[in-house]
Parts: C-alpha cells; sequence; structure tokens
C-alpha cells in the first residue's frame, strides 16, 4: 500500500491528465440500476461522468460497470461502490442503538469488521456507516441508527465502528471505507420530525453534537455526510463553517465529503437556494466534494468553473479527495482487485458473534420474585406475541442484504433449547405488531392457561422506526398492550421481550409482567440471545444508552440535564391526584417537573439489572485537589454479592458545580464493562484527565474552570455513590 505521500502524487499525475468534465465526474454519485445496464448509462461511464453508484446489489452488474469505467473509459478510473451496511450486511447484527446498551465499543468493532468483510465480497468497498448523531428525543424514527444521547458513549462507538469497517489498510479485502453521519445536529431534530429544523446553540453543538464525529475523525474515517437539515437556518449541506471551517481546518479532516441523497437539490425546498445552479454553486463552496443522487454537480458544475463562479482549484481539491480513498481502497491495484459474489449465508463465526452481541445488548427491566432465570423445573411455556416467530421484524430497520431465512425466531430458540419433547404452547395473538384484531386473543389466552409461565413477545415492526418513521406516540403499536392485558389473566407468571427501534412508553404494561427484558432488534440471532438469558445460560447485562421517558409529553428528557433555578429533587411535591380542591397556587411545590408525572424518567441513562448484585464501595480519588493538566485517577472496588458469574458497566459521571456557563447534573465521562464470579470483589481504576472536565465557553474557547467537582461512580446515571474534588490552577 502506497504510502500518502506516494498517493498524493498518483492523485496529482492522474489529476493532471483529466479533462474538466471527467474531474466533475468523479463528484457524482448515483444509485446504480435496477436491471441490465442501460446504453446512456454505459455512455456516461465511457465519458467518465460518475465516480461512485450506491446500491449495485447484483454481482454481475457491479463488475460490468466497472469493467466498462476500467476498460472503456479514457482513463481507466474505477469507480467505489456504495451500501448502507450500517448494522450488518448478510448477517444482521443488532440495531446500532442496541449495540451502545452492551456498552462494549470492541463487540461492535468486530460486528463491523464483519459486515466489512461481507460487503466487500459483495462488490461494496465504501458503508454510509457509522451514524452517530446524538438523540434525546425517541419520537425520531432514526434513534435506533445512532448511539443514543450521550457524546462520550457515542464516540466511543464512532471510533470503534470506523475502526472495524476500515481496519488497517482500505485495500483489504476485509475492509471498506466508512462515512461518519450525519454532520451535524441532525438528531436534534424538532418534535423528533425527521429532516425538520435543528437550532442548536455553538457551545451546545461542539459539546454534544460534534464530540463522536472528531472521534471518528481521529479515528481516520475515510468519509463524512452531510445532514439532511439545516442547523440555525443553514442548511448542513451548504454549510461552510461545518463543513470546511470545523471539519477541515479545525480537525484537519482529510477525507472527502459525501452529500446525503438529494440533499444538494434539498436546499432549495430549504429555501436556502434559488434553483440547482445556485445548489452546486453553494454546495461545493460549502465543502461538499460529491453529490449523492441528485444532478446539480453533474449538469451545472461545469458552466460555474467556466464562468469563473467556482474557481477549479476546488474541483481538483475535491477530486484528488475521492481519487486518494480510491487508490487506499485499492482500486487502481492491477489486476483490479475488486470482485462481486452474491453473499454467503451467515457463518457459524458471524452467527456466534451476532448472538453475543445481541446477548450484551438486552437490558433487563424488571425481574420481581426472580422469576428469571426460569426453573428448570418448569414442564410447559406459553410462547405469544406477534413477534414471538418474526424472522423478519427482528432484523431491524437498516437491512438490506439480511434474509429473514438466516434468522432465528425466539419461538424457534426456545424449541431447539427445549427439545421438542417439551410441551410449548404457541400463538402470535396478533398476526403483526400494529394489527387490532383480537379475533385470536381467546386462543392465545387458552394457550397461557395451559402453561406454567408465559414468554410474551411484542413491540415494533421494523419499519417503525428509522428514517422518516417518527412516532409522535411511543406506546406499543395496535392491540398489543390489550393483548398483554389478556394474557394477565391467565394468573400465570409472565416474561415480557420487548423489540423494539427506540424507547417505548411501556409505563401501563409492565406491572402485568414479572420479568421485562429489552431486546431492540436484534438482528439475525435474535432467538438464541434471548434464550440464552431467559433459561440462565448468561445474566442480561445491557444498559440503557438513551433515557426512557414516563410519557411523550416529558421529551426531552436525559441524564445530562441542567439543575434549572429550582431543582425538584428537594422539594416536597404535591402531585396531581393529590392535590386539594381550591388549593392555593403557590402550595404544590414550586420545582421544574409536572403536576401529573413528576421528574423521573421511566428509566434513567445507564440502567439495567443483572441476575446478580453488584456492590459499589469506597470510591476514592488520587487526590482531592488536582492542578490543572493534571493526570488523576478515581477508583472503585466492585463486589459481585450474588450467587452467578455476570457482567457489569460501571459508569463514571462527574458534575462541575459552578461555571461560567450552567453545567449539567450529571454527565458521563467514562465506563468500564468487567466480568465477575461469585463474591468476586474488583477494583475498577478509571485514568482521567482534567481536559475531560471541560466546556466550550460563551466565546467558543474550550476551557476547564477550576472549582469543585462531584464525581460518581456506579451502575447507572443515578448511582449516590459520590465524592467531591476541587481543580485548582
Ligand atoms: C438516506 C439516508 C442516509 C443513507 C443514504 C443512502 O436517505 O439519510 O443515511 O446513507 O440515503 O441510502
Amino acid at each position: 500500500m502506497p504510502l500518502n505521500n506516494e498517493i498524493d502524487e498518483k492523485a496529482d499525475e492522474l489529476l493532471a491528465k483529466m479533462a474538466l468534465a471527467e474531474k466533475i465526474g468523479q463528484m457524482v454519485q448515483i444509485a446504480g440500476p435496477k436491471g441490465p445496464i442501460p446504453d446512456d448509462l454505459k455512455q456516461r461511464l465511457r465519458e467518465g461522468k460518475i465516480g461512485s453508484m450506491l446500491n449495485v446489489t447484483d454481482p454481475q452488474t457491479n463488475l460490468e460497470i466497472q469493467r466498462i469505467a476500467a476498460e472503456e473509459s479514457r482513463l481507466g478510473i474505477p469507480l467505489i461502490m456504495a451500501r448502507d451496511v450500517i448494522h450488518g450486511f448478510r448477517t444482521l447484527f443488532p440495531i446500532p442503538l442496541a449495540q451502545a446498551a452492551t456498552w462494549d465499543p470492541q463487540l461492535a468493532e468486530a460486528c463491523a469488521k464483519a459486515a466489512a468483510k461481507e460487503a466487500r465480497s459483495a462488490g461494496f468497498q465504501w458503508t454510509f456507516a457509522p451514524m452517530m448523531d446524538i438523540a434525546r428525543d425517541p419520537r425520531w424514527g432514526r434513534v435506533a441508527e445512532g448511539f443514543g444521547e450521550d457524546p462520550v458513549l457515542a464516540a466511543r462507538f464512532a471510533s470503534a465502528m470506523v475502526r472495524g469497517f476500515q481496519g488497517s489498510d482500505l485495500s483489504d479485502p476485509g475492509s471498506i471505507a466508512a462515512c461518519a453521519k450525519h454532520f451535524a445536529g441532525y438528531g436534534a431534530a424538532e418534535g423528533g420530525r425527521d429532516y425538520d429544523t435543528a437550532n442548536i446553540p455553538e457551545n451546545l453543538l461542539r459539546d454534544v453534537y460534534l464530540p463522536p464525529f472528531k472521534a471518528a475523525v481521529d479515528a481516520g474515517v475515510a468519509t463524512v455526510m452531510s445532514a439532511f437539515n439545516e442547523i440555525n437556518g443553514i442548511p448542513a449541506t451548504g454549510n461552510i463553517r461545518l463543513l470546511r471551517h470545523i471539519l477541515r481546518n479545525e480537525w484537519g479532516f482529510s477525507g472527502f465529503v459525501v452529500s446525503d441523497w438529494r440533499s444538494v437539490a434539498e436546499m432549495i425546498d430549504h429555501g436556502f437556494c434559488e434553483d440547482m445552479k445556485d445548489a452546486a454553486e453553494k454546495s461545493v463552496l460549502a465543502g461538499v466534494d460529491m453529490e449523492m443522487q441528485s444532478s446539480a454537480y453533474a449538469d451545472h458544475l461545469e458552466k460555474l468553473a467556466m464562468e469563473g463562479t467556482v474557481p477549479r482549484t476546488l474541483i481538483d481539491e475535491a477530486v484528488r479527495r475521492i481519487l486518494r480513498i480510491k487508490w487506499r481502497l485499492g482500486l487502481f491495484n492491477k489486476p483490479a482487485p475488486y470482485y462481486a459474489k452474491p453473499a454467503d449465508a451467515p457463518s457459524m463465526e458471524d452467527r456466534e458473534l451476532s448472538r453475543t452481541a445481541a446477548l450484551k445488548s438486552i437490558v433487563l427491566l424488571k425481574n420481581k420474585n426472580r422469576l428469571l432465570p426460569l426453573s428448570k423445573n418448569i414442564r410447559s411455556l406459553a410462547v405469544i406475541g406477534p413477534l414471538a416467530d418474526d424472522p423478519y421484524e427482528v432484523l431491524g430497520t437498516w437491512n438490506r442484504d439480511g434474509r429473514a431465512e438466516d434468522a432465528v425466531t425466539p419461538l424457534a430458540a426456545v424449541r431447539n433449547f427445549l427439545g421438542e419433547s417439551f410441551r410449548i404452547h404457541y400463538s402470535a395473538g396478533l398476526d403483526y405488531s400494529r394489527s387490532s384484531d383480537t379475533g385470536q386473543f381467546a386462543r392465545a389466552l387458552e394457550e397461557a392457561q395451559r402453561s406454567e409461565a408465559v414468554l410474551l413477545f411484542v413491540g415494533e415492526e421494523a419499519i417503525l422506526s428509522g428514517e422518516a418513521h417518527s412516532r409522535a406516540y411511543l406506546n406499543l403499536p395496535g392491540s398489543q398492550e390489550a393483548l398483554i392485558a389478556e394474557i394477565a389473566r391467565s394468573g400465570k407468571p409472565i416474561v415480557l421481550v420487548i423489540l423494539a427501534g427506540r424507547p417505548l412508553t411501556i409505563g401501563a404494561v409492565t406491572q402485568y409482567a414479572d420479568a421485562v427484558l429489552y431486546a431492540w432488534h436484534p438482528g439475525t440471532m435474535c432467538g438464541p440471545a434471548i434464550v440464552d438469558l431467559i433459561f440462565g445460560n448468561e445474566s442480561p447485562s445491557g444498559k440503557l444508552p438513551i433515557t426512557f421517558p414516563k410519557t411523550e409529553g416529558q421529551i426531552p428528557v436525559y441524564h445530562a440535564h441542567k439543575s434549572t433555578g429550582r431543582p425538584p429533587e428537594n422539594v416536597p411535591l404535591t402531585m396531581m391526584e393529590d392535590i386539594p380542591l381550591r388549593a392555593y397556587q403557590s402550595s404544590l411545590g414550586d420545582a421544574s417537573r409536572y403536576l401529573d408525572i413528576g421528574y423521573l424518567p421511566l428509566y434513567p441513562f445507564g440502567y439495567g439489572l443483572s441476575y446478580t448484585e453488584f456492590v459499589y464501595a469506597n470510591i476514592k480519588m488520587s487526590s482531592n485537589r488536582i492542578r490543572m493538566d493534571e493526570p488523576f485517577e478515581a477508583s472503585v472496588e466492585v463486589t459481585n454479592t450474588g450467587g452467578m458469574e455476570a457482567e457489569e458497566v460501571v459508569q463514571l459521571y462527574i458534575r462541575d458545580l459552578t461555571a461560567s456557563l450552567t453545567r449539567p447534573v450529571r454527565e458521563l465521562k467514562d465506563f468500564e464493562r468487567i466480568r465477575l464470579k461469585p463474591k468476586e470483589t474488583r477494583t475498577v481504576v478509571f485514568h482521567l484527565s482534567t481536559d475531560v472536565l471541560g466546556f466550550h465557553n460563551s466565546v467558543m474557547e474550550y476551557v476547564v474552570e477550576p472549582g469543585r467537582f462531584h464525581l460518581w461512580i456506579g451502575g447507572d446515571s443515578t448511582t449516590t455513590l459520590m465524592t467531591e474534588f476541587a481543580v485548582v490552577r
């Protein structure tokens, strides 16, 4: 693999040979043909007017397109073939929000590496992943694709997945170029409505929404995708401050920027561009190197360059960046290294990896009377629910090349585990998650009544989360809540397993269940992972990467919120149902809260139970007075006091008590997943620097201010085990 300066030389040599039209061709990406390659497309390839294609899923078509570009065009420049490999290619891993619930970035890196290998062998050299948009509004359907609400957690996963996709050498058959998306602020869409307006003060942008992208750039991500949304009135795709000043000038990003699907053209709809020529000009001046799907560059960039409106140097810079990535991908190597063949069925190795990822992503929310793990003495089980035996829905929102026939459903896994002789009574109860046809309820109740316990699988179909799929109500769709209430009439213990792409307002139904497992959309090995937990092969160890609201009216609700001048924690609060008639106006407790639901979420960030108990003690600091820029340590003793070996995610939070800008009441700063045997105690040590205590002040300087801090370590963001320290100059 040539060194970078050799690649630069090669790119410059090639650039010097290129006509303007051929240069602009490299800046054009279009979706591939659904069938045979049309003649006009062949001609565009011969003229070197296409630099990349996405979604060319037929291997023969993929190879023929590359052959035409390499052999029948003047300069023989190959295309980069792209695909959305978000959480797997043929083997589906848990959705990224679920992978974040593992708090195990290395595991996510392994999943990305496995996906890259499958995708590269199918003829794709570029994925539009990882998606790392911070999301604090679960109404937004794309919360499924990211890593939740916290910038520290998301940054760790973003860099891990970049490493997993790209490996150490982009030309390796197991590597593909990654893409940090959607730059930036996409998850702050008003109302959780996809594509909607994002108004973000720059200090919040820099402290919350940008850190995962910075981590991806520091990890060497090859490409970045500009987002659909506007930020403070300027669409991301035309946002020079974002794409040039921050991404390139401040961060030194040297890869290339691709627009999102038609996001160049959509700047007309935003009311930011007059027409496609204006859109082309504003995008390329802002720093978009390649336009996805719309034709502003193809139709107008040559004229804009000829008339001098767009400096040709900008076009040369864009094309040089694209050519460099093509070289790093090995696409110019001879013989041509690209190949494309139909993806094989998931390998055993990838299946095991998917099962491990799913198992570690599942969050135990409730376990009354220790119903779980189920007793080995149980003799009959009811398996009920629309998601108990649906191999497609469990694959999740960004499934493009996974196949339902590869997936193992919960019902199949229970049968495999318990054996054909075991009495399993199955009823879907509802045909699909949105169904309101209660015609099968009586049968489902009978199956429950005939059994010693019930496994109830409900949630969302995959289509109900993901792009353009925001929801205003976050309850279980259809008549699922009614189904759960009906099954509860059996009086049998219920294990409720929820399979969804986002947090749901499940408070109304958890009362009916003795145990609740939140399994997200776990991918190909959904069933075996859930069975491993239900029957105690492993203890659940997932932790919530996003806060669960009690109701939609509580949104936004997240752990790193501000104190306000009237924090509710220390004020006696009269709840709505207890207000005396004609109570005096200021008698209810004047604090920041709701009269009807109070102020606590349904489940807090970082929350997740285990089959054992972990006790935290002896929190210590290397010093309680820390000089600026001085490294310091925080440690805690964690003991597994139960009888089962299990894993725990030890989380460290801080609070800057007084600062020139108000600071959140808790901020995650580090975490570590550990495994402890029964009765084992381990001291977990976190090595920190004062740098992590900083924030962007009112003039956008990153500052660490001296003063008092609180530091907590525990098993979720509500831990009370706390110590105090001071930062001094
Ligand atoms: C979509 C998405 C983006 C995806 C692209 C290509 O609209 O916003 O995440 O990578 O188009 O499919």
